[in-house]
């Protein structure tokens, strides 16, 4: 190959599972194409400290089912000063590095955009459990970090209706509501409370309210961490109103315990795809795109899209979870 021939991967941003096993795509693809392949440890730090070392096909062996990311990760601010920056990009040129693989979620990928820009050769690889990334329907570590949600909202529900009482799950999601609506879909839950579409304390509780009426033994509130009224917020609400209201609450914040789970067989077979794609887009010397999936189909978006868009979110499917609701 005269091209692409040294590549470097690494992983940035929050980890997601399935991480290591996208990591483990890009080696194993770049090695079967005779590239040499690189591993940057800690993210855009590791870029900027020169923190590479080597990796072949076997050193990316056993992790495939393992969460987090076996490089590390960082949320680098050196990385957001252009000195940073520039001190990246002289690293790489220092190890011949032809181009670099970001595996990673929104800053991760802006990240990607600011070294495209700067001349050097980019590839994205979507992940991140907030699903908020423009390019990506998508995203990696999303599907493990939503069954881990699910399973804690289920056992929530158990001991909820044992005791009649109300429970607030808050969801992690950053500003994105996305975790959260699938949570509120998939669980069940009388009620779900996301950023994209703000609700009062009163309209939650009227919904609270309204589940007992009809009947039930719970009210299932799933709450995105990014909502106005988020799960302390409304907590404090109800404990304020629950004479008037007639029921009490429990509330639990799922937090990092979301991110850390044994990456699922479907975030296992996407991270196979999408690192085999990033390697393929470098072999025919394509860069400064996001790898993304759309229609079951992977797709390439230009960074700067990425870097500069919003991905919406189906508001339909909040309306199809208060159908449901009932
Ligand atoms: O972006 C992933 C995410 O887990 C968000 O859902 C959350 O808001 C944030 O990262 C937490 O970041 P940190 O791990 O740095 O506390």
């Amino acid at each position: 190959m005269i091209g692409m021939n040294r590549i470097a991967v690494l992983t940035s941003g929050g980890d997601a599972p399935g991480m290591n096993a996208a990591i483990r795509a890009v080696v194993r693809a770049g090695s079967e194409k005779e590239m040499k392949m690189f591993g940057v440890r800690e993210g855009f730090e590791g870029l900027i400290a020169g923190n590479v070392v080597r990796l072949r096909a076997r050193d990316v062996g056993g992790v495939i089912q393992f969460g987090g990311t076996f490089l590390g990760s960082s949320r680098s601010e050196a990385f957001l000063t252009v000195e940073g920056r520039e001190r990246a990009v002289h690293n790489m040129r220092e190890y011949n590095i032809d181009a670099l693989v970001v595996i990673g979620g929104n800053g991760s990928q802006c990240g990607a955009w600011e070294l495209s820009k700067m001349g050097f050769p980019v590839i994205g690889i979507a992940s991140t459990i907030d699903n908020d990334l423009y390019g990506s329907e998508v995203t990696l570590g999303v599907d493990t970090a939503l069954n881990i949600a699910l399973e804690a909202i289920d056992r929530l529900k158990v001991t909820a209706s044992s005791h009649k009482r109300a429970i607030l799950v808050e969801v992690m999601g950053r500003k994105c509501g996305y975790l959260a609506l699938m949570c509120a879909i998939a669980g069940g839950a009388e009620a779900v409370v996301i950023p994209e579409a703000e609700t009062t304390p009163e309209e939650i509780t009227r919904d609270m309210v309204d589940a007992y009426r009809r009947g039930k033994n719970h009210a299932l509130v799933v709450v995105a961490e990014g909502a106005t009224m988020n799960a302390t917020a409304l907590t404090a609400y109800i404990d304020k109103h629950k004479e008037a209201l007639g029921f009490t609450t429990r509330t639990t914040i799922l937090g990092h315990v979301q991110r850390g789970g044994v990456p699922s067989a479907f975030d296992r077979i996407l991270a196979a795809r999408f690192g085999v794609a990033a390697v393929e887009c470098l072999a025919r010397e394509e860069s400064g795109v996001l790898i993304g999936l759309s229609k079951d189909e992977i797709i390439t978006t230009p960074l700067e899209h990425v870097a500069t868009r919003k991905k919406e979110l189906d508001l339909s499917l909040f309306q199809m979870a208060r159908v449901l609701s009932t």
